[in-house]
């Protein structure tokens, strides 16, 4: 059963990505298909913009799948320090938190292109546990990786396999065990990342508890003291790293996981694609753009208390010209020698929840803030620096705020395309021998095209392979799909571009 959801679960995931891909390379390059009438996917489009349309004042969010009352309406899901049903009401003195790393800054982004960004799907999305002839992963989402990648030109692909995980959290763990030594005489492999690193390779490593590796800290540490001739490492290298936005390089030359959740350029320019063996790039980081965001250093530049990162100036080949990076946290350092806990300093002189620099292998003199989470969440923490920082000279003065999000709001507007486009996909004839799917694959002229079930070949499946053996092999539950059609208008869903940007639920 648990296996079963997980296929369940991963394929739906895996859908959609492609659909995210895909909408983001039309975003990117441009693309797109008008509509029709529509029949079966109007409810779901109108539910979706009747939920879109709930007012949470700006301050939160309701998704078609959030909590609802006793009444069964659904309830806002407020952003940190605002509450009340309609998260209307803030909490005067609620602490600034730059503890979490969600991308929450990119939902204004979905929401400006919300007609392009939405997607239908039907109730019969997918059913088998295969795409077309492959097995398992489909070759539509490997095509569109490959092509963005070629795109922004941050890594070379051609000649590599493309592996996707449940997040690149997963994919992290499971390079470290394909890297250490499988041989249980020898002695584990050393897992190393260069300091500050971004804590969740610790965190893993040491929880999975292997006797194939162990997590020993700080690279350029473990490099001084040990020789690295007959002693097996796996090295992390962040590019940008996390917390401080520097492009890191690999210090020991050799098995190496280059992470690159941030090598994207709204966080950095790219000056070369990465060409390495083993390459692992997340979407949770991607979807938006984050070039507004570093208003900090002029905060901090009035500061003799507090410093942040220095931000290096290079060439963008994406944008062809010389950038600064727009990194997604603040590595900021607590610049007084009596002020050792800088996280302490912040939350008890300023208000403002950061993370240790302990848990990025660091001293507890620097504090990472996030820079990603919501637009509230920014102007929240820059109003709170500006006083911290104003206090130093003995004035306070606070920023204005910046633009808010924005919103698909009426009845049927920006949802009709990804509405008709699911029926005009549903409307493909496959002879009821094949079903052609949004994410599916297309053929020269960009058509979705039928994927035939076993022993059907054709464009529309109409050929039967006399001969074809009958494979009672897998168990595919196909034949739920005339119950999921039959029921086409109450089970299909349509999912907005902004839809659950965060990594968590609710309040949880
Ligand atoms: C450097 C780095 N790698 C990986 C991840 C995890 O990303 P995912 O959401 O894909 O698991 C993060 C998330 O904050 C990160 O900062």
């Amino acid at each position: 059963m648990a296996k079963t959801m997980k296929y369940w679960y991963g394929s739906f995931l895996l859908s959609s990505i492609a659909i995210n891909i895909l909408f983001t390379i039309y975003l990117y390059v441009g693309g797109g298909r008008g509509g029709g009438g529509l029949s079966w996917s109007e409810k779901a489009a109108a539910e979706a913009e009747a939920v879109a349309a709930i007012s949470c004042s700006g301050h939160g969010r309701v998704y078609v799948d959030s909590s609802v009352d006793s009444e069964g309406r659904l309830v806002c899901e407020c952003y940190d320090c605002y509450t009340g049903i309609d998260c209307s009401q803030i909490s005067p003195t609620c602490p600034a938190n730059a503890d979490s790393g969600d991308p929450i800054f990119l939902e204004p982004f979905w929401m400006q292109h919300a007609t392009n960004s939405a997607i239908l799907i039907s109730g019969w999305h997918r059913m088998s546990y295969r795409y077309d002839d492959n097995p398992f992963m489909s070759t539509q989402l490997e095509n569109y990786i490959r092509k963005m990648h070629s795109i922004v030109g941050n890594a070379i692909t051609e000649g590599r396999y493309i592996v996707f995980g449940i997040g690149s959290s997963q994919l992290l763990s499971a390079a470290v065990y394909a890297l250490s030594s499988q041989n249980s005489s020898s002695l584990p492999s050393n897992v190393l990342a260069s300091v500050p690193f971004y804590p969740m390779y610790k965190t893993q490593t040491v929880f999975f508890n292997s006797e194939n590796f162990q997590f020993e800290g700080d690279t350029n540490a473990w490099q001084s003291n040990n020789s690295t001739n007959n002693l097996d490492v796996v090295e992390f290298v962040t590019s940008p790293n996390n917390p401080d936005g520097e492009l890191k390089k690999s210090v020991l030359g050799g098995k190496t996981i280059y992470d690159h959740a941030y090598y994207w350029p709204h966080f950095t320019p790219i000056p070369a694609p990465s060409d390495h063996d083993l390459m692992v790039f997340t979407l949770s980081k991607l979807t938006g753009h984050a070039g507004v965001r570093f208003g900090l250093t002029s905060i901090f530049s009035k500061s003799t208390r507090f410093s942040i990162q220095k931000r290096h100036p290079l060439h963008c080949n994406f944008f062809n010209e010389t950038r600064l990076p727009s990194p997604a946290y603040a590595w900021v350092k607590c610049e007084r020698e009596e002020e050792e806990d800088c996280t302490a300093v912040l939350l008890d002189a300023g208000n403002i929840i950061g993370r240790p620099g302990s848990w990025f292998g660091a001293k507890d003199r620097y504090v990472r803030l996030s820079l990603i989470k919501s637009q509230d969440d920014f102007e929240l923490l820059m109003q709170r620096l500006t006083e911290l920082v104003s206090l130093e000279n003995g004035t306070i003065d606070t920023i204005g705020s910046g633009g808010g999000g924005g919103g698909g709001e009426c009845a049927l507007s920006w949802s009709e395309k990804a509405a008709s486009e699911a029926e005009a996909v549903a409307a493909i004839s496959c002879s009821g021998h094949g079903r052609a799917y949004l994410d599916g694959s297309i053929d020269s002229e960009g058509r979705p095209i039928c994927e035939c079930y076993a022993c059907y070949t054709g464009i529309d499946c109409s050929q039967m392979s006399s001969s074809c053996a009958a494979d009672a092999n897998s168990g595919d539950p196909i034949f739920l799909e005339p119950f999921w059609m039959q029921h086409a208008a109450n089970s299909a869903v349509l999912i907005p571009g902004w839809h659950r940007m965060g990594y968590r639920y609710g309040d949880l």
